[in-house]
């Protein structure tokens, strides 16, 4: 059997794999990429005959009055991502703000964007879900939030007033997302999320020089002169995603806690269960790099997948009794049975059961196990009966409902309970986006978490890392 593939390119690598010479055509490059564009085209159609959900936000904004232009990534097909100039927003809704984005960044969710595995992307869609800001305009309704206030952007956009908005479960808000297909799909539809598909209500993200904030009432938070920028943006989507994890899946005082994938969701969920008194943390993943960074700058075990290729039998040897807790901070692009491979190449499952498998049967009986990895529609081969005997807990935590928690991480920062910057591991410029998909999406040059500057930027703050060019990264692991 060939050795698990390491780079999240491994769609296009098992579609290529000898296992599947038979499909030469599907060996192709540019005709997996067709394909997936199709499949692109194909969602985009079935949404526009489901016809639009309603919303009280418009996902499209108002160019401003003097043409101005401003630089944005936007995607154009799988893995190929592009600098643009597209207009400058202006207010276009009377809740608006407009912000001049000082720090952005690339989450593992980007990359699912990247592999063209969220349907409903279109060209030239901008993208970017966490992003910083000083406020550059306020439209009339604005009350809270004033022009040049350094404020951090949730990463979904919620309306306040649904009865989930009232919850603070601002990720669930009913009002916000457009997609009819999402509906149709799921039941129920997820809030807009900024930069993330028209699967998510099409509002162009923050990897760019400035952004539209619908709703900015309750959508932006202004953060103390004391707090770096390269603390505060992750407040936008990894922290309160990471904590939501730990909390929502309950980890106790005690608890020996597995994470699959040591991306940085991983990283930081390891950090907050250790905080909450997690005895023993595992760390799963076959990066090298992370392994070591997981190793040496939280004190966590971990466990390479590449060497130990059964997961669930180097566990129990390291814990006869089972996990308590297991947590998937991992990827569904990265299959790494025959039978996955074919079986997602083939698009017979479009998502993967490998780590959910691997999880509910390393844990003990009774035991919980979290879903904070993002998985989009099906799979195959999900073990529901060891689920259901086992008596297993299983949770989908769902999108972070980072309202909920970025008042309560804000304070940890500032009381120095919690240092984002740890995860921080390079700092490039928005110029820098497409190389940084490639590299970001291989994980390469010991690449966590990167703060992305503008020329709205302020410089590196204390302890942060200075600028650097994703080409001089290496090709290492
Ligand atoms: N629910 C939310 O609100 C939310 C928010 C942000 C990110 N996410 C999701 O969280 C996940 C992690 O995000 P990230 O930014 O850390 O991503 P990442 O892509 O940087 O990291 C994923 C890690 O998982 C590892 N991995 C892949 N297959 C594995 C396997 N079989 N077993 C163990 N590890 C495996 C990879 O090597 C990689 O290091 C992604 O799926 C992302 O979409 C969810
Ligand atoms: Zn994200
Ligand atoms: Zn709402």
């Amino acid at each position: 059997m060939p050795p698990p593939f390491r780079s999240a390119d491994s769609l296009y690598e098992a579609r290529r794999s000898p296992v599947l010479s038979f499909l030469t055509p599907l060996r192709n490059f540019r005709t997996l990429e067709a394909i997936d564009n199709k499949m692109q085209a194909v969602s985009n159609k079935l949404a526009e005959r489901l016809g639009d959900a309603p919303t009280v936000v418009s996902a499209e904004y108002q160019p401003r009055a003097d043409g101005a232009k401003m630089r944005a990534l936007a995607w154009f097909g799988t893995r190929d991502v592009r600098l643009i100039d597209a207009p400058v927003p202006d207010i276009t809704e009377p809740d608006d703000v407009i912000l001049k984005v000082t720090g952005t960044t690339i989450c593992g969710s980007d990359l699912h964007l990247y592999h063209g595995e969220i349907v409903q992307l279109q060209q030239g869609d901008i993208l970017g879900h966490e992003f910083m800001g000083v406020v550059d305009r306020v439209g009339p309704n604005v009350h809270n939030i004033k022009v040049g206030q350094r404020v951090v952007a949730s990463f979904q956009i919620a309306c306040g007033e649904c009865s989930y908005c009232k919850q603070q479960l601002s990720s669930m808000c009913d009002r916000t997302n457009t997609s009819g297909l999402q509906n149709a799909m799921y039941g129920h539809r997820d809030a807009g999320f900024f930069g993330y598909s028209h699967f998510t209500g099409g509002f162009p993200g923050g990897q760019a020089e400035y952004v539209r904030v619908p709703k900015g009432n309750v959508n932006l938070l202004p953060i103390p002169d004391g707090v770096a920028d390269e603390k505060a943006l992750f407040l936008s989507d990894i922290l309160p995603t990471s904590y939501h994890a730990v909390v929502d899946v309950g980890v106790k005082k005690g608890d020996v806690v597995g994470i699959w994938g040591l991306g940085p969701i991983g990283q930081c969920a390891a950090r907050f269960a250790l905080m909450k008194g997690a005895s023993r943390v595992i760390g799963i993943d076959n990066v090298p790099a992370r392994l070591a960074f997981a190793r040496e700058k939280s004190g966590i075990e971990t466990l390479d997948f590449s060497e130990h290729t059964d997961v669930v039998k180097r566990i129990q040897e390291l814990v006869p009794g089972g996990l308590d807790i297991a947590i998937d901070c991992g990827t569904f692009h990265q299959p790494k049975s025959v039978l996955h491979k074919v079986e997602k190449a083939l698009i017979l499952e479009t998502d993967v059961s490998e780590i959910v498998n691997e999880m509910i049967v390393a844990t003990k009986k009774m035991g919980s196990c979290g879903i904070i990895a993002a998985y989009a529609g099906f799979t195959n081969h999900f073990n529901i009966g060891a689920l259901m005997e086992k008596g297993i807990r299983l949770i989908g935590h769902g999108q972070a409902p980072v309202h909920k928690y970025w008042h309560e991480l804000l304070a940890m920062i500032e009381a120095g309970d919690f240092d984002p910057l740890f995860v921080v591991s390079h700092r490039v410029a928005l110029e820098e986006f497409p190389d940084l998909y490639a590299s970001f999406d291989k994980r390469l040059g010991g690449v966590e978490k990167v703060f992305v500057s503008t020329k709205f930027s302020n410089p590196p703050s204390a302890g942060a890392p200075p600028l650097s060019r994703v080409a001089d990264w290496g090709n290492e692991i």
